[in-house]
């Protein structure tokens, strides 16, 4: 036999196979080869975005660098991503405002982990922000990713500048002192907080960012308002279930070579398993995944991409929600593998 050559054709989900007679036949790419190509172009395009202007010795470069590129899921750009391309979208601007969102996480993990807020040492399975390049830095590294974030915005090729102007906006309201800083102000200050209360922290500090993420996509790929409400609704919903999920994995005497991170961070914080224990909080954390399922299907029917990668995420559909809730490795082996942090 002669060789088979392959070309790969971006995110338009198709492999072209050049046999060696020169036929050549399209394929459906393989689900996970396409999340790898996703995943790759978005850290390849922040690096590219945080080595600009030639500044990459100097220790502020570092640090963002630090907080933007080790090893996270990439839950959020790829959610982006995965949602524009369930809705048929295939513009370039798709893998700069992934991108921006993933810079508003890292710096909101930089932010988090400091010693006046979570006081964590350990993030992604390394030495946190602040442990590596000092608080000082950490802090201004955060807020150099958040306006580079809106400079990407500001730039974004191929939508119209209204378009990028709704963008800019919507990430605006998402952050700020409605959104996420305001989630993180109820986290470390609602001390006597109810189920309630919590679920708006849990909302804000988590859900938003998630909902920001498929917003955008669903703005870029001009989906009807129906859609979009669908879509809001279920990232709304899986940012519940998302956080939940965290808190199981915060809980003391889980292994933080498998989680990356630092464990006991909750204790004597208002968080739903600490008010309402741990088999309410499962029932919970299934029940926002059934409801995170019920509104995909409403926004995107039987298409797959996200459906995928969604279980992936969980480790299952949501019925097996309540057996994945405390295991933090369960997406390890799914289509949307968790990175490792076993030390090498
Ligand atoms: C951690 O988010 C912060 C929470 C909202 C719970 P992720 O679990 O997505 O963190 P990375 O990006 O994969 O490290
Ligand atoms: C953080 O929640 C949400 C953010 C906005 C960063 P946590 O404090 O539980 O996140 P981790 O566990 O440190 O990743
Ligand atoms: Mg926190
Ligand atoms: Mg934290
Ligand atoms: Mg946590």
């Amino acid at each position: 036999m002669g060789t088979q050559t392959r070309r790969y054709d971006g995110f338009d989900g198709i492999k072209t196979f050049e046999a060696f007679d020169g036929f050549a036949m399209e394929a459906r790419i393989d689900a996970a080869d396409e999340l790898r190509a996703m995943r790759d172009a978005v850290e390849e395009r922040i690096a590219y975005w945080l080595s600009e202007g030639g500044a990459r010795d100097d220790l502020l470069s570092a640090a963002m660098r630090a907080g933007a590129l080790s090893s996270g899921k990439r839950m959020r750009p790829l959610l982006t991503m995965l949602v524009a391309r369930d809705l048929g979208c295939v513009s370039p601007a798709l893998v700069d405002v992934a991108c921006a969102v993933e810079l508003v996480h890292a710096a909101s993990l930089i932010l988090d982990d400091m010693p006046c807020m979570d006081n964590a040492q350990l993030r992604r399975g390394q030495p946190t922000v602040h442990v590596q390049f000092g608080e000082d830095v950490a802090i201004l590294a955060a807020i150099a990713l958040l306006s580079r974030a809106f400079g990407i915005l500001a730039a974004a090729p191929d939508i119209p500048a209204a378009v990028r102007g709704r963008l800019v906006g919507k990430l605006s309201e998402t952050i700020g002192a409605q959104g996420l800083v305001k989630g993180q102000f109820l986290d470390l200050h609602g001390k006597r907080a109810t189920v309630d209360d919590i679920a708006t922290t849990n909302e804000l500090k988590t859900g938003v960012l998630l909902g920001v993420a498929v917003d955008m996509a669903a703005i870029i790929a001009q989906a009807d308002d129906d859609v979009a409400a669908s879509l809001r609704a279920f990232a709304l919903a899986a940012g519940h279930a998302f956080q939940l999920r965290d808190d199981f994995q915060d809980v003391p005497g889980n292994d933080s070579a498998v989680t990356g991170k630092d464990t006991g961070k909750d204790v004597g914080k208002a968080t739903l398993i600490n008010t309402v224990g741990l088999d309410e909080a499962r029932r919970r954390l299934a029940g926002h995944l059934a409801d995170a399922e019920r509104c995909l299907g409403a926004a995107l029917g039987s298409r797959q991409r996200t459906r995928r990668f969604v279980e992936g995420l969980f480790g299952g559909a949501a019925s097996s929600a309540a057996s994945a809730a405390p295991s933090a490795p369960a997406a390890a082996a799914a289509y949307a593998p968790a990175p490792s942090y076993a030390p090498n």
